[in-house]
């Protein structure tokens, strides 16, 4: 049998995925076998009938947009031979699905589906590398010539997919594709529209340990349209700082200029301006503060000249070394730049041709749209808390694109940030009189912020909300707003200040003291109850708080009080947005 080419397809949230379908892709080049990886949807389904090998990598998350701090739960590997029929297929599925699809389309399955969890200790890693032992074993079973090849050696990096051929000269800038604005097209992912700055307020006192902000955009003349629960999404820059010193370790001029060319039929980035600057290639393509993965050390090794980073790099790109490696860098958080300042030897080395191999692409983040067209016009605003934690490292950790938007300030000169709209997993009634209970502490409050203002101008005036932050003077957000809402009768608004008082309040505390208002709004008007947030249990106890209004005022048993939920969420009275 000849040589078959293995086809890779990956739907990726986060980047795991794709990180894992390239991890695979190479080492299927050192098997030198042809391989293409490729999204999920770029990719013509039914062209799967003339495949032969096709491995699926899919990441699933908790809900089906997540914000950007939502992690990576699973992954599913799966390697099919193919016998699928010419059926069209429908790829937003979580990956059983799809697996389950494969199979009744007639793929046959090479391996079992792997399940990996990257939320686990030891990493997806400790069931993917067993996976691909198996993967490769059978491959080379259906095909015994591919056993016969010698494969390139590890230590030796593969051929890059892009060459830089940097420019001599220093021409003006003109064709700058980072800030294209479309004209009469929907802003998307390939056509953001860069909307301006208006303003970046800090909603909490300056004594409060979080900064959250206030952010305004204009996105007059963009098309963008949107309702309350839907989502703006942007992609953020690295820090000036962070350019410059990665600049320095890599002995690069951010000046110079460069264009890409790819080594095979890869099309180059289209979001990146050719020809383009270092700068501007480390600054918005390059995700140089995220924590590396273990593909990272595994290139730079290849690199080291050093003997000490050697080993060291050998031992974290080893699948020994993984514990070791999980301490380093995924435990502390420490991020891909800092790795590049402790191995300073082997980054003098790095080629600039391998930085697309090394570092992958800055992804996208969701903010859940905190304002409504009727109220502010042309206008888009979000509620961000500006993430910042500490770990074991000296420095503090730094939420990339909220750290990044904080830095932003309209009033030293214009802003502009390219954005687009998607749809949210908030629905909101449209009958008139549907009323809505909405439980939205912190920054969850954001899309019930949108929905208030929506609802209002739209003549729905029975809502709800459960508002909980620490302190009443510290961090409590939009008040004077919920105070003319309740005044003209809009609004009826519950607080839980968690620690004005001794004891720990929060809003399930309020939603048990109020259970025969609750009760008597989903019981008897049908209204529709929301969560929204980030605190951890948070969910889970307004979700019991709710049960007990059920078994509480409704007689019910614990069980039936289980399923009335079950059954609301099914038919959407129940909706919840949240994130870790
Ligand atoms: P805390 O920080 O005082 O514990 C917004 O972050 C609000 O949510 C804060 O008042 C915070 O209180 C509160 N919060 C934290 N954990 C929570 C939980 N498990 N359930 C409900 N609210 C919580």
């Amino acid at each position: 049998m000849s040589s078959p080419s293995l086809l890779i397809l990956y739907g990726s949230q986060t980047g795991t995925a794709q990180d894992t379908a390239q991890r695979i892709m190479r080492q299927a080049q050192r098997r030198r076998m042809q391989v293409q990886v490729l999204p999920l949807d770029s990719y013509n389904v039914a062209n799967l009938i003339s495949e032969s090998l096709v491995v699926f990598v899919c990441s699933t998350t908790g809900q089906g947009d997540p914000p950007d701090n939502m992690k990576v739960r699973n992954q599913i590997n799966m390697c099919y031979k193919n016998h699928i029929t010419k059926e069209g297929m429908i790829f937003n599925f979580v990956a059983k699905k799809l697996h389950k699809r494969l199979l009744q389309l007639g793929a046959s399955m090479l391996l079992p589906v792997g399940l990996a969890d990257d939320q686990h200790d030891l990493g997806a890693d400790a069931v993917i590398d067993p996976w691909l032992t198996l993967l490769w074993e059978k491959v080379f079973t259906l095909y015994p010539s591919l056993a016969e090849v010698i494969p390139l050696r590890e230590d030796e990096p593969l051929p890059p997919t892009y060459t830089f051929h940097f420019l001599d000269d220093v021409k003006e800038e003109t064709d700058d594709r980072l800030r294209i604005a479309m004209d009469q097209t929907i802003p998307s992912q390939s056509h953001p529209f860069p909307a301006r700055m208006v303003f970046n307020k800090r909603v909490t006192e300056l004594s409060h340990f979080q900064d959250v902000r206030h952010i305004e955009f204009d996105i007059t003349g963009s098309n963008i349209e949107f309702a309350a629960g839907d989502v703006v999404v942007m992609r953020p820059c690295n820090s000036p700082e962070d350019v410059e010193l990665f600049c320095q370790l890599l002995r690069l001029d951010p000046e110079t200029r460069f264009t890409l060319r790819a080594t095979d039929n890869t099309a180059v980035p289209a979001r990146l301006p050719q020809p383009c600057s270092v700068g501007q290639l480390v600054e918005s393509f390059l995700d140089i503060a995220a924590v590396p993965r273990r593909s990272f050390f595994e290139l730079l090794s290849t690199f080291a000249t050093n003997e000490l980073e050697r080993d060291k790099l050998a031992e974290f790109s080893s699948a020994a070394g993984q514990d070791e490696l999980h301490s380093y860098c995924n435990r502390p958080r420490r991020t891909a730049l800092e790795v590049l300042a402790d191995f300073p030897h082997t980054t003098a080395e790095l080629k600039a041709d391998y930085l697309f191999e090394l570092f992958p692409e800055i992804q996208p983040r969701s903010f859940s749209i905190a304002s409504s067209l009727q109220a502010h016009p042309n206008r888009l605003q979000i509620l961000v808390a500006v993430v910042q934690y500490k770990t074991k490292l000296y420095k503090p950790r730094r939420g990339l694109c909220s750290t990044w938007l904080a830095s932003l300030d309209p009033a030293q000169g214009e802003v502009c940030v390219p954005l687009w709209v998607k749809k949210g997993s908030l629905k909101f009634p449209k009958e008139k009189d549907t009323p809505v209970i909405m439980v939205g502490p912190g920054t969850g409050v954001a899309p019930f912020r949108s929905a208030l203002q929506e609802r209002i101008a739209e003549g729905k005036t029975a809502n709800v909300l459960f508002f909980g932050c620490r302190s009443e003077t510290k961090d409590f957000y939009f008040k004077s707003e919920w105070e003319d809402m309740t005044k003209a009768g809009h609004l009826v608004l519950f607080t839980a200040f968690s620690r004005d008082q001794e004891d720990k309040v929060y809003v399930q505390h309020r939603v048990r003291e109020n259970a025969e208002l609750l009760w008597d709004l989903i019981s008897k008007k049908r209204a529709c109850f929301y969560i929204a947030g980030n605190a951890k249990e948070m969910p889970a106890s307004v979700c019991d708080a709710l049960k007990e209004v059920f078994q509480q005022e409704g007689g019910v048993s614990a069980e039936e009080a289980e399923q009335m939920l079950v059954a609301m969420e099914r038919t959407g009275q129940f909706q919840s947005e949240t994130w870790s």
